[in-house]
């Protein structure tokens, strides 16, 4: 059976948890050769294990993408082992637990900012760079949010980085269009990962996401990964600068 992502290479951020796991699991299955980074060593470890024992092949790297020399290091290690790179998902994200701007110190802005616009802005470089060695073109995928399309679905801190993410995403998708390299982003709603589990234990806000989407639940990170495979597979080879929002509806209202 062909895959749709047979003979690729992806390097996918926040690997060790929630959607970057979902995505990692399902582009392995069908047919990439996958390096699951995040900060947390022993989930990405994880996330790699189980792609090898369902028979696929897979590495992990330990790195924080708010900083160059590790996104730089998780990009070298990638083409060391696999010998190129063919997708690069910017993936991993922190939360401000919906802190409003007089709420926001000069800590909480650093850390929404340094690992969720910056650390997008280190990923897509590196992955331009690499691509444009190769000489091939290649796939970038950023998870935005629709907290990237408008207000009120997160805090002050997150909404602007992921408005950041959105602009970086149509912005390098026109630079690099004519290298053949596409640029992406997903817009989830609500998910159920381990950012948002605590979250939703509060009934006031498992209520709010609820009335938020019109399908009046949050979203499983599988359903996320299935729009993410869509994004980088070559079924969406005319599709760049594009936010693919799969929110149950939320931002339709
Ligand atoms: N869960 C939601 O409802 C939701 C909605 C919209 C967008 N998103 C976005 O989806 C993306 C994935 O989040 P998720 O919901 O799967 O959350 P998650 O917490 O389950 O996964 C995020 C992963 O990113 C890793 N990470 C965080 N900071 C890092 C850093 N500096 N370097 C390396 N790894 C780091 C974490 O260790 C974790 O494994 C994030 O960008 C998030 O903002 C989530």
């Amino acid at each position: 059976m062909t895959g749709k992502l047979d003979g690729k290479v992806a390097l996918i951020t926040g690997a060790g948890s929630g959607m970057g796991r979902a995505a990692s699991l399902l582009f392995a299955q069908e047919g990439a050769k996958v390096a699951a980074v995040d900060w947390v060593e022993e989930t990405s470890k994880e996330t790699a294990e189980m792609i090898k024992q369902a028979g696929g092949d897979a590495i992990s790297i330990t790195a924080d993408v708010s900083r160059w020399e590790d996104i730089d290091n998780a990009v070298k290690t990638t083409v060391e082992k696999f010998g190129k790179l063919d997708i690069m998902v910017n993936n991993a994200g922190v939360f401000d637990g919906f802190k409003p701007l007089l709420d926001v110190d000069e800590a909480l802005w650093d850390k929404i900012i340094n690992t969720n616009l910056k650390g997008y802005f280190y990923g897509c470089k590196r992955a331009v760079q690499q691509f444009l060695a190769q000489g091939k073109g290649g796939v970038i995928l950023n998870t935005a949010s629709v907290a990237g399309t408008g207000a009120m679905a997160g805090g002050t801190a997150y909404t602007v980085s992921k408005h950041g993410v959105v602009g970086l995403t149509k912005q390098v998708a026109c630079e690099y269009a004519s290298a053949n390299i596409r640029v992406n982003a997903v817009c989830p709603g609500g998910v159920v990962t381990g950012m948002t589990k605590d979250l939703f234990k509060d009934p006031k806000i498992e209520q709010m996401v609820k009335q938020l989407s019109p399908m009046g639940r949050a979203a499983q990170p599988e359903e996320l990964a299935k729009g993410m495979l869509y994004i980088v597979s070559d079924d969406a080879s005319f599709v760049t600068g594009s936010l693919l929002t799969i929110d149950g509806g939320w931002r339709a209202k």
